[in-house]
């Protein structure tokens, strides 16, 4: 349905935008994990983005995005007041929250955002909830601030060392799990990154749960479009994750399959900018 942005604000300019929409449905039962469907404007495709966070009392809810594509150039086109044609929502099963015991929330890049409300779930269900966030340098860090506000530690690094430890956020989170006792893992953030925090955990026997940013078409199960083997079975993203077992996913599937429609990608975005401009 035709949803408006109340806040528009960019989050790293030309790079990271973020909207509160006003989404009353949606936000009367959006629960961590969840993600919405949308469709930009007749020009647009439909694609998927996790819920960063949601205010059930406003009846909004916050979603974060990286400009990429032909349609998050739709999207950053438009501002305060605008209308996305259709947002559709809540979908894909919410967090699996288990309750006690301290949390590891890994969040890299732009999936820091997504990890902050899976986060805000864990705290509030009693649990310790630890943050580690990554970005490459310390201007493309999100959320710092969120996280901060209800976590019980933020932990830092950027690539370049530029702000927090020098490195990747995988290397926080080795020395946590070998002096930490460590229920549950979740990692939200670029593939390679959720395939290493599985590699990392893998030795110390940690459940380690990703959220998986499949190509979607549908969001609903019907295309296939969003296929994934976990454990040997297919599965699909937006019905059966988008949270899966990450020692069970075939990551290097998942990589090929997000790899595979790359020139058609490119070819929409320089179709959008063509066609789409002229009306
Ligand atoms: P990025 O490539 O800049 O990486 C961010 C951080 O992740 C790095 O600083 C590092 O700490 C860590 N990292 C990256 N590769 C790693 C590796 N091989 N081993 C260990 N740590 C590693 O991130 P970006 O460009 O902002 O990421 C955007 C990606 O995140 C996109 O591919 C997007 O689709 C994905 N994303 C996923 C979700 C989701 O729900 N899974 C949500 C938002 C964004
Ligand atoms: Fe079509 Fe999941 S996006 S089945």
């Amino acid at each position: 349905m035709p949803t408006t942005i109340l806040h528009k604000e960019s989050l790293i300019p030309g790079r990271t935008s973020k909207l509160v929409l006003d989404a009353p449905q949606i936000a009367a039962t959006a629960k961590p994990g969840h993600f919405v469907m949308l469709r930009v404007n007749e020009c647009g495709e439909r694609f998927p983005l996790t819920i960063a966070d949601v205010d059930a009392e406003k009846g909004s809810i916050t979603i974060v995005y990286l400009v990429m594509g032909a349609s998050t150039t739709l999207l950053e086109a438009l501002g305060e007041g605008d209308s996305i044609l259709d947002v559709c929502g809540p979908l894909g099963k919410a967090t699996h929250i288990e309750q006690g015991g301290t949390v590891i929330c890994v969040g890299g890049g732009t999936g820091i955002a997504a990890m902050h409300h899976i986060a805000k779930g864990h705290k509030a269900a009693g649990n310790r909830v630890i943050a580690i966030i990554g970005a490459r340098s310390r201007d493309l860090l999100l959320f710092e601030n969120e996280l901060k506000a209800f976590c019980d530690e933020v932990l830092i690094s950027t690539d370049d060392g530029s702000y927090g430890r020098k490195g990747l956020v995988t290397e926080l989170l080795k020395e946590r799990l070998e002096s930490d006792s460590v229920r549950e893992v979740v990692a939200v953030g670029p593939v390679p990154m959720m395939q290493a925090v599985t590699q990392t955990t893998r030795p110390f026997g940690v459940a380690t749960t990703v959220s998986l940013n499949s190509l979607m078409v549908d969001g609903i199960g019907m295309c296939g479009a969003c296929r994934v083997t976990v454990g040997g079975e297919t599965k699909f993203t937006c019905v059966d994750g988008p949270e899966f077992d990450g020692h069970k996913v075939d990551f290097d599937e998942l990589r090929r399959r997000l790899g595979a429609f790359r020139t058609q990608e490119k070819n929409s975005l320089e179709h959008h900018r063509c066609s789409c401009h002229d009306k």
